[in-house]
């Protein structure tokens, strides 16, 4: 059994059965999430990119020359395209993410957009250690990039971890420039994760598919339903997959009891006030510098510089 199938069957062994967000992204997966940033109910990543268009000049002057700039889970690299436009003389581009051939054909196609761009991607699960490669060019500073909101999806302990490997990452004079999303109205969040044309269905289901693929899984895809529901005491949406009959579900020697109506947690996605992500922040050892939100302030890209 490899170390994911074991991860795996440990997470649909415990009570409430959960298996890890990024197990969403195979090929497949990376390409519906690309889906989902082009829905109209997804508000996040147009607000995103007007945040980085409005203000990508402030950040090209707080980023400065010939600086590293290393993305967490960089997917498209869609909102990077607006900085690397405009930024003078990086040294490397350093985008890591986990889905591979999304990420190799995202590479070659940076590079052929930025000739003379040092791109040098790097697949690695960003929970657990990984080594960065050494650019051509020695970089001023290092700037950790982690747009989208991703640390949204995960749970406080994890998100702490992440943000103080981010703040290893970054090294002395470094910095981070993250994607946070904000609280707000819970009927605007509640349709970005049940979009009508059921893209986000599609892309929760799509992870028992890449379970079945890559990981000796024989889930029935029919049996399961997405279901996405905001807690707003706990500022996160729950997204499940909610088993429709009572099942059996193997993932290589392992049998998987499932009752009727049993969900499977699949992923949280917190959203954070202002004042909660600068604690969480400070806690890592950054300082927000610099704070930009869209005009109806439903999502902020944050500049925050070590202490
Ligand atoms: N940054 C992009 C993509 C966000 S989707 C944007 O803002 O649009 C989240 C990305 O993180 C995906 O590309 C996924 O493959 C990657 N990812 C998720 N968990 C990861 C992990 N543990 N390690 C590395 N990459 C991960
Ligand atoms: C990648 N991440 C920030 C997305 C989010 O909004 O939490 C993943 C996603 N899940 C469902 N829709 C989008």
């Amino acid at each position: 059994m490899t170390s994911e199938m074991r991860e795996i069957v440990e997470g649909l062994s415990q009570s409430q059965k959960t298996i890890s967000p990024k197990y969403f992204y195979d090929e497949r997966g990376s390409r519906l999430f690309d889906k989902i940033t082009e829905l109209p109910e997804y508000y996040l990543t147009d607000a995103e990119l007007e945040i980085m268009q409005a203000n990508v000049d402030e950040m090209a002057e707080l980023i400065g020359e010939t600086a590293s700039l290393i993305e967490f889970g960089s997917g498209s690299s869609l909102k990077t395209r607006v900085l690397l436009e405009n930024l003078d003389e990086l040294a490397a581009y350093v985008p890591v993410d986990i889905s591979e051939e999304h990420l190799y054909a995202s590479a070659l196609k940076l590079r052929s957009e930025f000739p003379g761009l040092d791109v040098r991607p790097v697949v690695a699960d960003f929970t657990k250690t990984f080594s960065l490669p050494m650019p051509a060019i020695m970089p001023v500073k290092n700037v950790v990039y982690f747009p989208g909101s991703t640390i949204g999806n995960f749970e406080h302990g994890v998100a702490m971890d992440l943000l103080r490997v981010m703040y290893e990452e970054a090294g002395e004079g470094g910095a981070l420039l993250i994607g946070v999303d904000l609280q707000k109205d819970p009927e605007v969040i509640d349709r970005a994760y049940n979009d009508s044309a059921g893209v986000t269905a599609e892309f929760n289901l799509n992870m028992l598919r890449h379970l079945n693929k890559s990981y000796g899984a024989n889930f029935d895809l029919d049996s399961f339903e997405h279901s996405a529901i905001y807690d707003e005491d706990e500022g996160r949406v729950v997204i499940e997959l909610i088993s429709q009959a009572e099942q059996t579900v193997e993932v290589g020697d392992t049998e998987i009891e499932l009752e009727d109506g049993e969900t499977i947690l699949t992923e949280y996605s917190h959203k954070y006030t202002l004042k909660g992500f600068a604690e969480m922040a400070r806690e890592a050892g950054f300082n927000v510098e610099r704070v930009w939100t869209d005009a109806d302030r439903l999502f902020s890209v944050q500049y925050c510089v070590r202490t």
